[in-house]
């Protein structure tokens, strides 16, 4: 064969190294090797390349981010790259089928050989959390202490390193505190936002106690909820009630960022407001398809071990269980979503801001 072919496939793409990586643990020693470990390492593999790729988008978003001025032009590529992201997501959530097609019996082939290995040791995936926003202090008690303990020295270190840096919901948090527009001139949007919400829960007030179908239980019911909103809604315009809730942990955006944020989804419509929207809606994505995927692992996870505790030595499902609920990083993101009110009862802003907030065409020909 000549060897002048140039760039070659097999080189390029190391496939000697990748294809030579499947070490079948039920194979040593001359021992007869388990069919199903190989699916089952290389199901490992396919993940652990695709958290390489998802990392290398982050860190390209991080990166713009970091930035004392993220420029309106660099939006566009971070919108594109969290997309591709979300789109591999769902690649790694379809992965769990292929997993499935190995049975729980034919896992018992090999499992007890990969004591004490475990998914929770995926430096890769520990990263993504950590760039997202997950805190070490955040974390339940058995995911913080296998940090301690399952770890070895230089991926404790290097995880260390890593939650010293700005996450992605910090950095969100600062570009939102830099939002022009909520104070415009004489005009404070949160005055105008705070009588639309008042009018809006009188409204719902009376409808309640309007509504012949309802019982006086069932009123006092749906009273009792919109107090209950009307609550959340001063928390939300006083910061002093903010910030103490957000010490509790019910916030983790700062209140000049949650502001932002609402006032990006209530206008979203305004052009310049567009981007901005769509980037915290991709944010809202990850999250939900990183749920989505501890979801469909956890339901497999009881069909491949039952009760059994894992190779990890967790308790397997219900530790999983567990981390599926704490684990979330943009959680604010989606309780927004109490603090909309209806295109029809929302401030009309004033011709100026919405000047601001809008692209308009000079009319005036560029002079060449
Ligand atoms: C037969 C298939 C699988 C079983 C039975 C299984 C089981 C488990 C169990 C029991 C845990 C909890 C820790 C422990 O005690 O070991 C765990 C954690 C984990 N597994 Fe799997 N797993 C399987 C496949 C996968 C696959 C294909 C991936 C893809 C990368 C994966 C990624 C993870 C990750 C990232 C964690 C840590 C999750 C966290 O700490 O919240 N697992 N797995």
């Amino acid at each position: 064969m000549p060897d002048d072919l140039g760039i070659y496939y097999g080189e390029y793409l190391q496939l000697d190294k990748i294809l030579d990586a499947q070490l079948l643990e039920s194979g040593r020693e001359g021992n007869k090797p388990a069919h199903d470990e190989m699916l089952f390492i290389i199901t490992h593999q396919a993940y652990e390349l695709w958290f390489k790729q998802i990392i290398h988008e982050l860190e390209s978003v991080v990166d713009v981010f970091d930035d004392p001025v993220v420029e309106d032009k660099k939006m566009g590529q971070v919108i594109r790259r969290l997309i591709r992201i979300t789109v591999i997501q769902r690649v790694l959530i379809e992965q769990i089928n292929i997993i499935e097609t190995m049975t729980p019996l034919d896992f018992l082939e090999f499992r007890d050989l990969l004591v004490p290995a475990s998914g929770f040791q995926s430096i890769q995936f520990k990263t993504i959390e950590i760039m997202l926003g997950i805190k070490r202090e955040n974390r339940i008690s058995a995911d913080k202490e296998f940090f301690h303990s399952r770890l070895t020295g230089p991926d404790k270190k290097s995880l260390d390193e890593l939650e010293t840096k700005p996450t992605l919901l910090e950095l969100t948090d600062r570009w939102l505190q830099r939002m022009p527009f909520l104070e415009f001139g004489d005009y404070d949007f949160w005055k105008v936002y705070a009588r639309a919400v008042e009018k809006m829960l009188a409204s719902d007030q009376k409808l309640i106690e309007g509504n012949a179908t309802l019982s006086d239980r069932e009123k006092q019911f749906q009273i009792h909820g919109l107090e209950a909103t009307k609550v959340q809604f001063q928390s939300l315009l006083d910061e002093d009630t903010f910030n103490s809730l957000r010490e509790k942990g019910e916030f983790r955006l700062s209140h000049q960022a949650f502001l932002a944020a609402l006032f990006i989804h209530l206008y979203r419509d305004e052009p310049m407001l567009y981007s901005p929207y769509r980037y915290l809606a991709l944010l809202v994505d990850i999250d939900e398809l990183f749920t989505n995927w501890r979801q469909r692992h956890v339901i497999m996870v009881q069909r491949m071990l039952g009760t059994k505790i894992g190779t990890g030595g967790s308790s397997g499902h219900e530790y999983l269980t567990n981390t599926t609920r704490q684990n979330r990083v943009f959680l604010d993101l989606f309780n927004l979503s109490t603090f909309l009110i209806p295109r029809s009862d929302l401030p009309v802003l004033p011709p100026e801001l919405r000047k601001a907030l809008g692209f308009f065409f000079s009319g005036q020909k560029a002079s060449s």
